[in-house]
């Protein structure tokens, strides 16, 4: 757009419709520079809900991102000896190529043991106000202890993680450079630093929805438009809303009508397990929209593998409404233009375990 615009102005031979459209142009910029309204009802209700992914990753609150935090964060993700099989790493079940998640029903982890709950997406996770389906983690950090001291996930107990770590001399090296002047850096503690500070770069702007959001009409198409008029007037905002359109708050599944038991199986309880609020039975954490395309299957169960047939649910189940099929065609198209732009990732090598590195556990 600037570029655009200085060439516009640097023309001394503009031509009069040329000066309209300068002029047009200008006019936007202006808008988009005082916040002003932007003669696009449509596009000035987005911008009360919703807001683009920032360019950058967010600042962490006591974990200042560094380049060598980061790099040692990426390596942990892709690390499989987090796990006590050495086979399962964060990126077996978020796989950064599959949209962060394993596009499975449940996860599948130690011993190939199937886990009750789908993984969500680790993209763009750091948006939202808590981790986990229940909420039941209040940082990333907090949340990576979980999975590698679950047993039905990497199965491993921070004891040994550290000592294998230790083992290393690569990784003391890389630990050393991420918290430097600690008497201990190799920690379990700074192990989930690392990871929350990789993730924290797991963020995928420039989304056409965000483009839209940020001023160009012609982001979307006039189907993609009705949807996103929809999604508002509708009152999915109403639990999908901000940066991440969702990861905001908790909300019963089925607030309007209880899902089938397969969609919505009842022994998992949700956030009433951690709260202990009766309101909290089958709650869970309205997930991310972000990347929706590309994360199906769909629900903490995992059990819906269209995305139509989700939002057709979300109709019935949350609001209480039948949505008609055109409804869910355009609803379900702007859902796709939440597709961002995923970072550039390359595999790290990973430094070769030592003679006192514990060996993986053979039992399972
Ligand atoms: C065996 C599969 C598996 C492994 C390995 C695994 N995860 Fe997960 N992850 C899951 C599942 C399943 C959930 C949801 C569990 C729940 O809500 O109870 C989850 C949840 C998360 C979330 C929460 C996202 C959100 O929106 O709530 C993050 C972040 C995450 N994992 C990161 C990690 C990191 C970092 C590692 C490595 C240390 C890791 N995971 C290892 C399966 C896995
Ligand atoms: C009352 C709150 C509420 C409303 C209204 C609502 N949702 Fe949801 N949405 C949720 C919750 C909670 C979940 C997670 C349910 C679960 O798996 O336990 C969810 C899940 C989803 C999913 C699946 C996401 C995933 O990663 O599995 C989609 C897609 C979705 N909603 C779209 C919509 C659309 C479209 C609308 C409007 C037609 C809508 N939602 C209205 C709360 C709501």
């Amino acid at each position: 757009m600037k570029i655009r615009l200085q060439r516009l102005f640097l023309n001394h031979r503009i031509e009069s419709t040329k000066r309209i459209i300068a002029g047009v142009i200008f006019a936007f910029a202006a808008f988009l520079v005082t916040g002003a309204g932007s003669n696009d009802p449509l596009m000035d209700k987005s911008r009360h809900w919703f807001k683009p992914i920032p360019e950058n990753p967010p600042e962490l609150i006591d974990n200042p991102l560094t380049p060598e935090k980061i790099e040692l964060g990426k390596m942990l993700f892709f690390e499989p000896r987090l796990s006590s099989s050495w086979w399962i790493s964060c990126n077996s079940c978020h796989n950064l190529g599959l949209g962060g998640v394993d596009q499975i029903e449940t996860a599948i982890g130690h011993g190939w043991q199937k886990g009750p709950r789908n993984s969500p997406t680790v993209y763009n996770a750091v948006f939202n106000i808590s981790q986990f389906w229940d909420g039941r983690a209040k940082s990333l950090q907090d949340q990576a202890k979980g999975p590698m001291m679950a047993g039905i996930e990497m199965n491993n107990q921070p004891s040994r993680v550290v000592q294998t770590l230790k083992s290393i001399p690569q990784y003391v090296k890389y630990f050393k450079a991420s918290f430097p002047g600690e008497p201990d850096p190799v920690s379990f503690d700074n192990l989930t630093k690392a990871l929350e500070a990789f993730e924290a770069t797991l963020i995928t702007p420039g989304a056409r929805f965000d483009l839209y959001l940020k001023g160009d009409p012609t982001a979307l198409t006039e189907e993609e438009k009705r949807g996103l008029a929809l999604f508002i007037s509708k009152d999915c905002v109403k639990c999908h809303k901000g940066v991440n359109l969702g990861g905001g708050s908790y909300h019963r599944f089925g607030a309007e009508k209880s899902p089938n038991a397969e969609i919505m199986p009842r022994q998992d309880k949700g956030r009433i397990v951690i709260t202990r609020n009766r309101l909290d039975e089958y709650a869970f954490k309205s997930p991310t929209l972000r990347n929706i395309e590309l994360t199906a299957p769909y629900f903490h169960s995992g059990k819906v593998w269209d995305l139509k047939e989700a939002v057709r649910i979300m109709g019935t189940h949350q609001l209480g409404i039948k949505l008609n099929e055109r409804d869910v065609d355009d609803i379900t198209s702007f859902l796709k233009t939440l597709t961002g732009r995923m970072p550039t990732i390359s595999i790290p090598q990973l430094p070769l375990h030592r003679p006192e590195t514990p060996l993986p556990d053979s039992s399972n």
